[in-house]
This record gives C-alpha cells, sequence and structure tokens, in this order.
C-alpha cells in the first residue's frame, strides 16, 4: 500500500509539465471545484493564506483578460487561475522583514497545480503577464499583487514524463555548508 502511494505521488510529478496548448474541450466544473479546494487547503506562513484566486471559467470571463497573454496558447485555455498575494496579510519575518506573501501563494498554486495534473489537466504558470492591466480588467483593489496567471486544460499533447533540462544535482544540493 505504501509503495503504491510513493508511485503514485512520483508519477504525477515526473508527468507534470508546462503546457501551453490546449485541446477545445471545457474543464469539468467538478474537476475546477476539486482545483478551488486543493487551493484553499494549501499550507501558509503562520496559516495567514494571504491569498486570493480569481476562477475564470466561462467565456465572457475568460476574455477580460486573454488579449494579454503573449503566447496564443494560452488564448484557448478554458479556465484561468488568477493568483494574488495580499500582503498587508501576511507572516513577515522578524530577522529581516521579509514578507511571505508571494511564498504563501506559490505553495498554493504548486498544490493546484499537482491537483490539476492528477485530473489529467495541463497547466502553465504564466508571470510574464502585465499585471496592472489584469488588475484594471478584473477589478482587483490596489494594495492586491498579481502574482501569476494559471491557464488549465486539456493538453493538446500527453502528460508524460520527457528528459528535462534540469541543473544537475550535484551543482545545486550543499551537504553540510555551502
Ligand atoms: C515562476 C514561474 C514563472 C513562469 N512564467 C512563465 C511564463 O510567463 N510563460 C511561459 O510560457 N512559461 C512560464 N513558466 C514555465 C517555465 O518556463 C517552465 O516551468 C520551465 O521551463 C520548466 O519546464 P516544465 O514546467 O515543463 O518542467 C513559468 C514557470 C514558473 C515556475
Amino acid at each position: 500500500m505504501v509503495d503504491e502511494r510513493l508511485r503514485i505521488f512520483y508519477d504525477l510529478y515526473e508527468r507534470r509539465k508546462s503546457i501551453r496548448q490546449f485541446a477545445d474541450r471545457p474543464v469539468e466544473p467538478e474537476k475546477i471545484e476539486r482545483l478551488v479546494i486543493s487551493l484553499g487547503r494549501a499550507q501558509s506562513a503562520a496559516n495567514r493564506q494571504p491569498w486570493h484566486f480569481i476562477i475564470l471559467s466561462d467565456e465572457e470571463a475568460r476574455g477580460r483578460i486573454r488579449d494579454l497573454f503573449t503566447k496564443e496558447g494560452f488564448k484557448s485555455a478554458p479556465l484561468l487561475v488568477v493568483a494574488c498575494a495580499d500582503p498587508s496579510q501576511a507572516w513577515v519575518r522578524k530577522s529581516d522583514n521579509v514578507n511571505y506573501a508571494w511564498v504563501d501563494v506559490t505553495i498554493a498554486i504548486t498544490e493546484m497545480i499537482g491537483a490539476a495534473t492528477a485530473e489529467g489537466l495541463g497547466t502553465c504558470w504564466v508571470a510574464a503577464i502585465d499585471a496592472e492591466a489584469v488588475k484594471a480588467r478584473l477589478g482587483i483593489p490596489e494594495k492586491i499583487e498579481v502574482v501569476a496567471v494559471i491557464p488549465i486544460g486539456y493538453p493538446e499533447e500527453e502528460l508524460k514524463r520527457e528528459a528535462k533540462t534540469r541543473k544537475p544535482i550535484s551543482e545545486i544540493i550543499h551537504h553540510g555548508k555551502w
């Protein structure tokens, strides 16, 4: 049983890859609901949950920001999640004043991406978008920051492991000290 759980976990993260082309197929409402639950379940520093997520699932809602994508493939994604941070609600590390809002939002997005992968859905983390325009189009309050927009949908290509260009482990892991 434990082995099976391990296999499912590692298979999931080996399958995940950024998807930039989506099939012309809607995401079922029950799947959207489970993705939403995964966002709300994430851990956060001091459990502050300094986040808001805007779900754009119908044609009209998606149309509010669709033209802001620079890559064509994102424009046809049937579901967009706009992930926002509220630094005023976040935990701040006393020793150096680092605000953890973006870290917390990133954790929640990562959990949702894992859930989406398990659902057979493709995702791409999009940082390269005009955040101020997204805020204006969606009525996001001034003090809120747009961390990312995540297009989600059934992938055009199969979700499967492929050789990824990654730094060698030996370059990034330090044992004992740097
Ligand atoms: C914080 C972050 C921002 C990213 N922004 C973009 C983006 O704006 N546009 C894009 O096409 N991909 C974006 N990506 C996807 C990365 O390019 C991708 O994760 C990386 O090349 C590794 O490929 P993989 O996700 O298929 O493993 C982003 C990924 C992360 C984690």
